[in-house]
């Protein structure tokens, strides 16, 4: 949420900031900015909207300065406009900010009531007038920016330029993300790596409480004791893959498509038997209870795995919403629970908020991520890299196929180390998990279907989405999909649930998207779609042969998946539904890859 830039060099950097907040946009696109010093003075250039808005200002005003600061900003605290962009000034300061200042408003009372002009109605405003009141005092901008540290409570990471010292970054991390780095052309301050490619090849991870100086050409990073310490250093990959589109339309079709190769990284990485096992903080003969955490996506990936871990493996797994779990009373931990924690970023502010609690009360904790740098990989007991790349649509596809993956392996293997399982059963699950990036290119093959279909939802003002089973979570994120990027008003329902309320929306054409495929539970499900079907909804099947030959006499449509294993039904029946997301969003004539009021990255709570 937010993304910060900053870079010094001997040459003009603005051209170097508007790049770096490009790749930072998923952090956010309400608005962006960035602050120079030219000729011993500060210059701020701001634009609502997306970053191309502000790449425009920068194009038509060019910023001579050779050090700046820059932000991307998702609001949280007044609305977009310019007014509120960062960076935010005050007299011989800027800063940019990620994460909330949650004293801010005593702050702002007693910074207004000493005189300060704080003009804009964000948390962040109070930083540089803080660190400027600590500058009158006579401090250096690093004592100023420490005493400043100690003064705010929240999660931060933050870059600041003062006047003063027209040659020095500095970047201050305090619970959110932020990466220092020299190159060949000159120093650089990244709420995320990824945003250095091209300019580094390693970047230095700030912890908790650092204060980076950043130099053209050295690095100082001092811990919250002020001792001189030497942090992480991590690779960054070269290149702009991941910003190019590789011929897709847009990011989160790119990202579809890229969903096979994932598989099969996937299979490289773990497949065989044992090999995820190895990962875990605890042996799986141990385990008496696995308890999933995550947030949005995510959740709906642990919701699948709770039941293979009951099924498979015979393990109570219990899912919990992270920004629910991280405040509710829980009674002591018990022998033999393991926590895991599932996350595409790794920095989502409440899923890194259980981390903590889980580690303080005793309980093993393993992270499932994508970002490997991040603080969930860092912090957690261990973690399993998702190997998904770098996602860039705002939507996760790709991530989330990558989650159920592992998870899905990690079932397998703890199953067959418990020996909870009959071996051929673990064999053909195996099987279906080594058919992956061909099931999923083949179930990819009917997106003029999907698109169809999506032309039927252009003026829908709703849509539920309804299974049962292991395919009930895969009907929440096919409806969360829908709803994040088109604006549909979508719901999933489990299908036994429809008859307790959710029934009463079922009007004539109603559309619902019925998850159907062969398996035991098969017939409960067409059942209740009958039900529905009776009421007038307009019923889409997505299911394999044998799912929609059951329901071929109320279905108006369908989506066919490969014929597969039960098992791994789940993965392959979401991939229509992103299909239909992604077509929905753009016959809609939607922004697909930045939905309205939405970030990819949540590192505030
Ligand atoms: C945001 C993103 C979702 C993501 C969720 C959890 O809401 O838009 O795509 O599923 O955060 O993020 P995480 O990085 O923890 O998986």
């Amino acid at each position: 949420m937010c993304g910060i830039f900053g870079a010094v060099a001997g040459a003009p950097v603005a051209d170097t900031l508007v790049e770096g907040l490009r790749r930072l946009e998923y952090r956010g696109y309400d608005s962006a900015g960035v602050a120079t010093i030219e000729s011993g003075g500060l210059r701020r250039l701001c634009a609502v909207g997306r970053v191309g808005s502000l790449a425009e200002r920068v194009a038509t005003e060019h910023p001579a300065g050779n050090i700046g600061i820059a932000h991307t900003r998702w609001a949280t605290h007044g609305k977009p406009s310019e007014r509120n962009s960062h960076p935010h000034m005050a007299p011989g300061v800027a800063v940019v900010h990620n994460g909330i200042v949650e004293n801010h408003r005593a702050l702002r009372s007693e910074l207004s009531a000493a005189g300060c002009a704080l003009r804009s109605d964000t948390d962040t405003e109070v930083i540089p007038w803080l660190v400027a009141r600590n500058m009158a005092a006579g401090n250096s901008v690093e004592d100023a920016l420490r005493t400043t540290d100690r003064t705010l409570e929240g999660s931060y990471a933050v870059a600041a330029l003062h006047e003063r010292d027209p040659d020095t970054l500095y970047g201050l991390r305090r619970g959110s993300p932020l990466v220092a780095a020299i190159g060949p052309q000159g120093g650089y301050l990244a709420s995320d790596a990824n945003a250095l490619a091209g300019l580094v090849t390693q970047a230095v991870c700030l912890e908790d409480g650092d204060l980076a100086e950043v130099h053209r050409d050295r690095l100082v990073v001092r811990d919250a004791e002020g001792a001189t310490v030497d942090r992480r250093l991590i690779a960054v990959e070269h290149g702009t893959s991941s910003l190019d589109l590789g011929g897709h339309a847009h990011y989160m079709l790119k990202e579809i498509y890229d969903q096979p190769r994932v598989a099969a990284l996937i299979n490289d990485c773990y497949g065989g038997i044992g090999v995820l096992s190895n990962f875990l903080p605890v042996a799986p003969a141990h385990i008496r209870r696995i308890t999933m955490i995550a947030c949005g996506t995510s959740f709906y990936a642990a919701s699948v795995a709770k039941r293979w871990f009951e099924s498979l493996a015979g393990i109570r797994a219990d899912v919990e919403i992270a920004s629910e779990y991280r405040y509710r009373p829980l009674p002591p931990a018990e022998p033999g629970e393991l926590a895991i924690l599932i996350s595409q970023s790794g920095e989502t502010a409440d899923t890194l908020a259980c981390l903590k609690r889980l580690k303080e009360a005793g309980t093993p904790t393993l992270g499932l991520v994508n970002v490997v740098h991040s603080t969930l990989a860092r912090e957690a007991d261990s973690f399993v890299p998702l190997h998904a790349g770098v996602e860039n649509g705002v939507a996760s596809t790709k991530a989330f196929i990558a989650q159920l993956l592992v998870l899905a392996r990690l079932a397998v293997d703890i199953a067959d180390r418990r020996r909870g399982l009959r071996q051929d059963h673990v064999l053909s699950c195996l099987r279906a998990l080594e058919q992956m990036p061909n099931t999923i290119t083949a179930a990819l093959h009917n997106e003029s279907a999907v698109q169809a279909l999506a032309e039927t939802f252009r003026d829908a003002r709703s849509a539920l989405f309804v299974a049962r089973g292991p395919l009930f979570p895969i009907a929440l994120e096919g409806a969360l999909k829908l709803k994040e990027t088109s604006y549909i008003h979508a719901e999933g329902f489990a299908a036994g649930e429809l008859k307790h309320g959710p029934i009463a929306l079922v009007e004539d054409g109603t559309p619902v998207v019925a998850l159907a495929c062969s398996g035991d539970l098969l017939d409960k499900t067409g059942s209740n779609i009958r039900e529905i079907a009776a009421r007038g909804a307009r019923i889409t099947v997505v299911g394999d042969r044998g799912g929609i030959l059951s329901l071929m006499d109320v279905a108006v449509g369908a989506l066919t998946i490969p014929n597969c294993e039960e098992f791994v039904q789940p993965i392959v029946s979401v991939l229509p539904l992103q299909l239909l997301a992604y077509h929905a969003a753009v016959q809609r004539g939607l922004d697909v890859d930045r939905p309205r009021n939405l970030a990819k990255s949540v590192t505030v709570e």
